[in-house]
């Protein structure tokens, strides 16, 4: 299903710690199919903030059993859309709403009897909260074992419903708090979860439990530490599930961008709706999205970084290159999928679909 924005009413906001705000949002009934979404997907917002069309995307704490769909908000210094979220909006307020998007999910299924990890730092817990809480319900013969990491007890985000959590699931969920700048009277869950502390933490906590399925969000470091781990124990990389935040700066990262080839003059079919839209355009130039955005197509997109996926299209005929990939998974890649807001084409002619 294509990407659409519609115009949706704040239901509830709740300040969750002294910086992050969580805002639900009232779905009418004739939208909620088009809502409908899985754990550990997320919402973008759209809004236009002294003059500038900012957009962000911002993952669901809520879970689909909830009947909910609230997404928590940090605000972060300089940040626009995140100040204004925590500092302006109001239960009541309309604002654009993306259907969700996302491939930081999985298939829950009451059959599973799975040992799943989840490892999160700061906000990074709003799509892992989710996640816990769908698989928790839904899969009674799986556990969870949560890594959160944060500066200190108050800026634990979701600290008490976790606990509750906890207290409903004492056999299946259990916690791990990782604090920085606080002691929590032992060495193991003091500093940042970096290669040295995830290694630990797997000794101490896992040692012998099979692990089925990992997922992890926060920033890349952390995020290559716990694939390092995992992967050096033997978890195959498709069961090592990441989500970045905390890196809006366009950045390539060795083992998740794709090679740069020479510079072509292309020419670029784009497929969307079942209107084909063309333009000319050289590999070293722009990227696709925007050359496309700038000649008037309205594809969609959401943090221009990598990151989202909202950009992702099919390669249905040539080439392109990709500067980084935060979203796409290895197979979508193999399958032909490409992020336009990172790609330039490397083929004298690109026929790109966002339809497929
Ligand atoms: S818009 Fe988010 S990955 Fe392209």
């Amino acid at each position: 299903m294509k990407p659409t924005f519609h115009t949706l009413k704040i239901s509830d906001i709740r300040r969750e710690t002294e910086d992050t705000v969580s805002i639900a949002f009232e779905i009418p009934s004739d939208l909620i199919d088009s809502y409908q979404y899985k754990p550990g997907q997320y919402l973008t917002l759209r809004a236009n903030i002294n003059g500038e069309d900012l957009r962000r995307s911002y993952s669901l704490c809520s879970s689909p059993d909830e009947n909910e769909w609230r997404v928590a908000i940090k605000q972060v210094e300089k940040g626009k859309f995140s100040t204004f979220a925590n500092q302006n909006l109001k239960v009541g307020d309309l604002i654009d709403v993306m259907t969700p998007m996302g491939n930081f999910t999985t298939e829950i299924d009451s059959v599973n009897s799975k040992n799943y990890v989840l490892f999160a730092a700061g906000s990074g817990v709003t799509p892992i909260f989710s996640l816990a809480k769908s698989i928790l319900k839904n899969e009674p013969n799986s556990s969870v074992t949560l890594f959160y990491g944060n500066k200190g007890f108050a800026s634990i985000i979701f600290r008490e419903e976790i606990e509750a959590l906890k207290n409903s699931y004492l056999n299946t969920f259990r916690v791990v708090h990782v604090l920085s700048r606080e002691s929590l009277g032992n060495q193991i869950q003091k500093g940042r979860i970096d290669k040295e502390k995830c290694e630990k933490l797997n000794t101490a906590f896992l040692n012998g439990t099979r692990v089925d399925s990992v997922f992890v969000c926060g920033p890349e470091a952390m995020i290559h530490a716990v694939k390092d781990t995992f992967s050096a124990q033997g978890l195959d990389e498709s069961n090592i599930h990441f989500e970045l935040f905390g890196t809006n700066e366009a950045k390539t990262s060795d083992d998740l961008s794709l090679p740069k080839e020479q510079s072509v003059e292309s020419n670029v079919t784009i497929i969307l709706d079942g209107d084909l839209f063309e333009l000319n355009l050289t590999s070293g130039g722009e990227t696709i999205l925007d050359a496309a955005y700038k000649a008037g197509a309205d594809l969609p997109f959401a943090c221009k970084g990598g990151v989202c996926c909202t950009c992702k299209a099919k390669i249905i005929e040539g080439s392109a290159r990709m500067d980084i990939n935060y979203a796409l998974e290895k197979d979508e890649v193999e399958a032909g999928y490409i992020l336009t807001c990172q790609s330039h084409p490397t083929s004298e002619k690109l026929v790109i679909s966002f339809d497929d």
